[in-house]
This record gives C-alpha cells, structure tokens and sequence, in this order.
C-alpha cells in the first residue's frame, strides 16, 4: 500500500522510535547538497537541512524570542478562534498535521474540535514523529493515531480516509520557505491528495514593517544567527569541511517584492572552504543563501489559493496584524 518513501503505521500503545525507517540517507544528501549549492553561481544550500537535532534544538529557542512573533501569534490566534475554527468544520474529520511537533497547537485544535476521528503526523524526521504520534494517542485514546515518516512535500501514500472529512493543518508560516511559484504547487498538490471536501487550515505570515520582520530574523540574542551558523557546522561534522564558523555572519534582510526575508551567510574576509575534497573560494561578501521566508498580504495568499484549487473559507488574524490563519476548502 505504502511505496518505499513513506512508511505508515498503526500504534496500539506502545511506539518503537526503532521500527520507522528514516526514508532517505540524510548525509550523501546533504553532501550532494552543499557542493552543489557552493558550485552554483549564486551559492545556496536548501533549508531543510537546518533542521538537524541541533537546529531543531535552536529553533525552538528561536520560537520564544521576544523578535520571533510568529510562534505566540499564531498559538494566540487558534485559541482564541478554536470554537470558530471548529463550527466552520462539519462532518466526521481525519486531521492531518503536516510536520511534527507543533508545540501543543495541534492540541488545541484537537480539544476544540470533537469531531476528530483519526489524525495522522507526516514528518520525516522518525524520533519527533514517534513523539508526535505517542503525545496525541495519550491525550485523545479515542482518536485513531497514524504516523507517515516521508515528505509532505513529495510523493506519498496516506492511510485511506474511510469516509472521513480530511483536514490538514500546515501552521508555523513554514510555507513561507517556498517561493510563491513552489507554494502554490504545494498547494496544488494537497489539493488533489485531499479530495472534494477536504480543508486545508494553514498559518501564514503577514507582510508589515520591514524592520520588525528584519529585527525577528536577526535577533538581538544572536540565537537566529547561530540556527544559520549551525549549518555551517554540521557540515564540519558530518562531511568534514573546514568551515571557519567564525568568519562567516548571519545576515537577514526584507525583500519587498515579491515580499520575502532573505536569509544569508556572508564571508567576512577571502577564505578558501574544502568540502568532500573540493575547493570552494570566497571573497569577502560573498553570500550563501540559506533560506526565504516569504510573506503574503492576507488577498494575496487566497488569491494563491485559488489559484491552487481551493476556496477560502474564513481568515483569522491578531489585533496588530501580525499573523494569519486561513480556512480554505478544496474549490468544487
Ligand atoms: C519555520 C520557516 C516558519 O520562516 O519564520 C525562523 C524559520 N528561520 N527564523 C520562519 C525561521 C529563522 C521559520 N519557518
């Protein structure tokens, strides 16, 4: 039933992190990654693999910084729009949280919202997923728990739905990492995988000041510039390049259009980098792109998701504008 990238399963209990097989070797990926990304004109390694144990680690403590509002926004938001969120549901439902570890938003959506039958987790890091999975089976014995270790973003095979309304609830602006031409495929494709009258309830980061969003991306802890940093020194450890971590910066800047934080490491001085046996030159300023985290205007994001196939439903956001959490169901 399940093709080789995503492997689903049933917990009766008990979850062995053991039994799930990450998909994909993560280290001849990431090599192939960065001498690639080095070897390209403009120099840029993929977002995921910030996200090792490590980095994961710091971007938590990146979601409690006083610049970082995105986190407390959004928790803001679902609480205090739960039971409208929940009315706008009808029907059995099956949610489906894309990434793991939403920080106890799913949870709440879960309380307010009694007619979850099933959820299911799909992540591709095996050890956050199982904790996912094991977390939601405790609190609701009465949901049906699965687990999808695969890429939410790529090809994979979900537990059939039996009857159930699919929600898929994709919170944290992590949509933000793709340009807009990626979102809306993104979009495009969960459209399709969820079917007539699935939803999709997504949280999306709002356009506003540029320094406010340059400051929440470069903190004055410097905690945002050592989640970028970190990349820099996995790739020390894992494919043993020579990395000086210390002459290289964090830079975050606001690009207006189409609208995105532009995330870079910047080269303090000409250096010469060996990753896998290769040289990689740098002059002084030279920059290796390391992520973009994209912001809509509130018409503009259900614009893009009406261009992928779906309706929006109803739109959530705080007092100051910050954050937005949009309801959208698949356009019959
Ligand atoms: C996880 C992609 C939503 O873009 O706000 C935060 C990542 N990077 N600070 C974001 C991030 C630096 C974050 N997303």
């Amino acid at each position: 039933m399940h093709d080789m990238a995503s492997v689903a399963m049933d917990y009766d209990g008990i979850v062995r992190v053991s039994d799930i097989q990450p998909p994909v070797s993560d280290t001849s990926e990431f090599i192939r990654a960065v001498v690639d990304g080095l070897s390209q004109p403009k120099r840029a390694i993929p977002c995921r693999f910030l996200y090792d144990a490590a980095g994961s680690a710091i971007f938590d403590r990146i979601c409690e910084l006083p610049e970082y509002y995105p986190t407390r926004t959004e928790r803001w938001i679902l609480e205090t729009h739960a039971t409208a969120i929940a009315k706008a549901i009808s029907g059995e439902v099956r949610f489906i949280e894309l990434g793991a570890g939403s920080g106890g938003k799913a949870e709440i959506l879960l309380d307010a919202i009694e007619q979850v039958r099933a959820y299911v987790c799909i992540d591709i890091s095996p050890v956050p997923l199982a904790s996912a999975a094991a977390s939601v089976r405790a609190r609701y014995p009465d949901i049906t728990v699965d687990a999808v270790c695969g890429n939410y973003l790529g090809k994979l095979d979900l537990p059939p739905r039996r009857g159930l309304r699919d929600i898929c609830f994709f919170p944290g602006s992590t949509i933000g990492n793709f340009d807009r031409d990626d979102a809306q495929a993104f979009l495009r494709e969960w459209s399709r995988r969820l079917g007539q009258d699935g939803m999709m309830l997504i949280g999306v980061d709002l356009k506003k000041d540029a320094g406010l969003l340059e400051d929440a991306y470069d903190d004055a802890q410097g905690v945002t510039a050592q989640f970028s940093l970190n990349l820099l020194h996995r790739a020390n450890h894992e494919l043993g390049a020579d990395f000086d971590t210390s002459a290289f910066v964090h830079r975050a800047r606001y690009v207006s259009e189409p609208g995105h934080v532009e995330i870079s490491l910047v080269s303090l001085r000409e250096q010469i980098v060996t990753v896998a046996g290769r040289r990689f030159g740098f002059e002084q300023g030279a920059a290796i792109h390391v992520e973009n985290s994209h912001k809509y205007a509130i018409d503009e994001f259900t614009l893009l998701a009406s261009k992928a196939g779906f309706d929006s439903v109803d739109v959530w956001t705080d007092q100051d504008a910050l954050f937005s959490v949009h309801l959208l169901r698949v356009a019959r």
